[in-house]
């Protein structure tokens, strides 16, 4: 059974700064199973081909499909049409730079996020003994990265952070979550001062006001709550003790 419903998209391309932002509306015969990334394509193939979006898997996999899905950032990919009222409203994430109308370059900030907190596995050894790589890993710990691993980069978590709105040089919930993920991991050499370093500021741990809004819409439920609150405890211990060792040494 098929219904019919709304799309109010806001459009704007910053190519064109002439034409102002407004919401277009477009009706569709969604069908049964239909998910809105389907229901944008059909609206791009049969009644309007210059809206612009982005995607690649389908499969909520490459987390290009995110979206303000009436005012809640999600993947288009990953939601139903059925799911949604008869009339809704879809914009682009905020705090990315716009491609244009629902399309964001998500890629540029987390490609700076990831060069200024190093996360990649930092294992010299390796480089040495190869056979390091094969090491079991026991799998509690196996089960902690992976878990953490799991990030679509899709930016749901930084659009949805109140911090982030405010200070841009915040590293958000995906930073925290990608620090909390290396450190987990013993292959990585790096010790927890070295972590402390990249976000034992205001930029992150200690910036990170708990809204927690990145919890709620993450669509790949990590548990960044937790994360976090487990980042901050251990670093908040690191500061008493190295201003312990401070105080001892006068
Ligand atoms: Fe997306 Fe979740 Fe990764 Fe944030 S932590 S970028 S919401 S998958
Ligand atoms: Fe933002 Fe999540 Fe912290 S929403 S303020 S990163 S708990
Ligand atoms: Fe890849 Fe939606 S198209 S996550």
């Amino acid at each position: 059974m098929s219904r019919q419903v709304i799309f109010n998209i806001l459009r704007y391309n910053p190519q064109l700064p002439n034409v102002t932002p407004h919401l277009q509306r477009y009706l569709l015969e969604a069908a049964d199973g239909m998910t809105l990334f389907i229901a944008l394509n059909e609206i791009r193939e049969h009644q309007d081909a210059t809206l612009q979006f982005d995607f690649v898997c389908r499969a909520g996999i490459c987390g290009s499909c995110a979206m303000l899905i009436n005012g809640r950032p999600r993947l288009a990919c990953r939601t139903l049409v059925a799911d949604l009222p008869d009339e809704n409203t879809l914009a682009p994430l905020p705090f990315f730079e716009l491609i244009g109308d629902l399309s964001v370059n998500t890629g540029k900030w987390m490609r700076g996020m990831s060069e200024r907190l190093s996360v990649w596995l930092h294992a010299q050894e390796m480089e040495v003994d190869t056979r390091r790589i094969e090491e079991r890993m026991d799998a509690e710990t196996a089960e902690a990265v992976y878990e953490l691993d799991r990030c679509v980069e899709c930016g749901c978590c930084v659009a949805a952070c109140g911090t982030a709105r405010m200070r841009p040089d915040f590293v958000g919930a995906v930073g925290l979550g990608k620090i909390a993920r290396f450190r987990a991991d013993p292959r990585d050499m790096r010790e927890d001062a070295d972590f402390y370093e990249l976000i034992g500021d205001d930029t992150g741990v200690f910036g990170c006001m708990s809204l927690l809004a990145c919890h709620d819409v993450c669509p790949k439920t990590l548990p960044l709550q937790t994360q976090i609150a487990f980042l901050r405890r251990k670093m908040a211990a690191q500061t008493i003790k190295s201003a312990g060792k401070k105080t001892s040494l006068r």
